[in-house]
């Protein structure tokens, strides 16, 4: 016999009825950016490995520890997208979206790979709804992408889900902080791969999760005092509006985020039921990315929102999995001839909106009145030799659990308007 197949570890399969929750979410995750007029856009699975390297950045874990990179057979060196910021800017560039009018306002909805440890709320294959502003600096495009993110957390009833704040500068104000921040961090006893980050990308080892890290970076200089006057005014404008918008938020001078194209406003969404990955999603403005993507000078910000955490997060708050299917109307035919006008029944009520299923394979009454209380139907329909033989139907409500027995004639339009009737309650 052969072997049993497993998902790949850090894999999952989707299963009902949590593929249909995983479904909701994604749609309520990316209904305000929808009634905001963004547009969606989706790109290849794979792009050129370069990509990534220059646009997330070489020293960061995403580049260095977490792709999927390989090789084709025709010699390409392609990765699984890691995340979406970089694939979308280069998708504007090369489809010219830029030259158009600005900004340019995206959203999309995707899977991601990143090789890390698996943990709960951390996986190899993810997904995430996302949103890109491109071609605009105006810092009410920042604030509009966190309203419509924290609009999207509330709409699913989500009420523990925290926003952190924070502005890296420009990158005009940024080499005098990372002067800063690098000769404290000589000062540290490191350890030699933690002093090498130091002098390649020292923003990277405040993002560094190791406790004595964390402990010994404590006193390290904060990038608010190193601001400049434009980006304070920037600061304080997303921060008005955000007040302005009823949203919530905690400065938090000491975030950073492991990819390494932000500048300025930067901000996290997070929630306290998850354990250790407590991120459910988290963005920023990327100023200086388009052009070490070989791009022209094209301001941008957005944000991605995981999945998965937001599912997870909505369990910690004991809300119930949204989008469990239900049908409206089930269908239990006894004998062959009843099943062939039941299908035809049921044909035309799926056509005409109504959500139906039909017991099949001969089942009898009992299985199939059992099945019917599983589907959450509002309504069975049993047709037996004899109903049929007075061209009758008869239709039971599963919640009073009255009968009536209708004309079989007339039973899709019957039942039209039973159902409209139960939803309009
Ligand atoms: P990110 O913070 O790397 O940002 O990912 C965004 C969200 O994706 C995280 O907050 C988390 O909820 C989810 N996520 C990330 N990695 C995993 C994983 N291994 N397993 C499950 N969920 C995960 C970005 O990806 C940026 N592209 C966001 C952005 C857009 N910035 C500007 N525009």
């Amino acid at each position: 016999m052969s072997r049993q197949f497993r998902a790949p570890r850090g894999t999952f399969d989707l299963v009902p009825p949590r593929g249909e929750a995983v479904l909701a979410v994604r749609e309520a995750l990316s209904g305000p950016v929808r009634r905001a007029a963004y547009g969606y856009v989706e790109t290849p699975t794979f792009e050129e490995t370069e990509l990534f390297v220059r646009g997330v950045g070489e020293s960061t874990d995403v580049v260095t520890k977490e792709m999927y990179s390989f090789v084709t057979r025709g010699g390409d060196e392609v990765t699984l997208r890691p995340e979406g910021t970089a694939p979308v800017l280069r998708a504007v560039l090369e489809q010219g979206l830029h030259r158009g009018a600005l900004p340019v306002k995206l959203w999309y909805s995707a899977s991601y790979f990143r090789y890390e440890r698996p943990q709960k709320g951390r996986y190899r294959h993810f997904s995430q709804v996302g949103a890109e502003v491109v071609g605009s600096d105006d810092p009410a495009v920042d604030a509009e992408t966190i309203v419509l993110a924290a609009d999207a957390y509330r709409e699913l009833g989500l009420t523990g889900v925290r926003l952190l704040l924070n502005s890296l500068g420009s990158n005009e104000s940024r080499p005098a902080y990372r002067a800063a921040l690098q000769d404290y961090l000589r000062g540290l006893d490191l350890d030699a791969e933690t002093r090498q980050r130091v002098e390649l990308n020292p923003m990277r080892v405040l993002d560094d999760k190791r406790p004595e890290i964390q402990a010994a970076l404590e006193k390290a200089p904060v990038v608010a005092d190193f601001l400049s006057a434009g980006d304070h005014a920037h600061h304080d404008t997303v921060r008005t509006l955000l007040t302005d918008a009823g949203i919530a938020y905690v400065d938090e001078p000491r975030l950073v985020r492991g990819l390494d194209y932000y500048t300025r406003t930067l901000f996290e969404f997070v929630h306290d039921g998850l354990g250790a990955q407590s991120a459910v999603g988290g963005g920023g403005r990327y100023d200086g990315l388009s052009e070490l993507i070989g791009g022209p000078r094209l301001p941008g910000v957005g944000w991605a929102l995981g999945v998965e955490r937001t599912l997870l997060a909505m369990e910690a708050e004991g809300l119930p999995l949204p989008g469990v299917p239900h049908v409206d109307v089930y269908a239990v035919p006894l004998g062959d001839r009843a099943a062939r006008r039941l299908f035809r029944v049921v044909t035309e009520l799926r056509r005409g909106g109504v959500a139906a299923d039909i017991s099949t394979g001969g089942r009898g009454l009992k299985g199939a009145m059992k099945a019917a209380d599983r589907s959450g139907a509002a309504y069975a329909v049993v047709v037996g030799e004899r109903d049929l033989a007075a061209g009758l139907a008869q239709v039971k409500n599963l919640t009073t659990g009255d009968q009536v027995a209708v004309p079989l004639d007339a039973l899709v339009a019957d039942l039209h308007v039973r159902v409209l009737a139960t939803v309009d309650a």
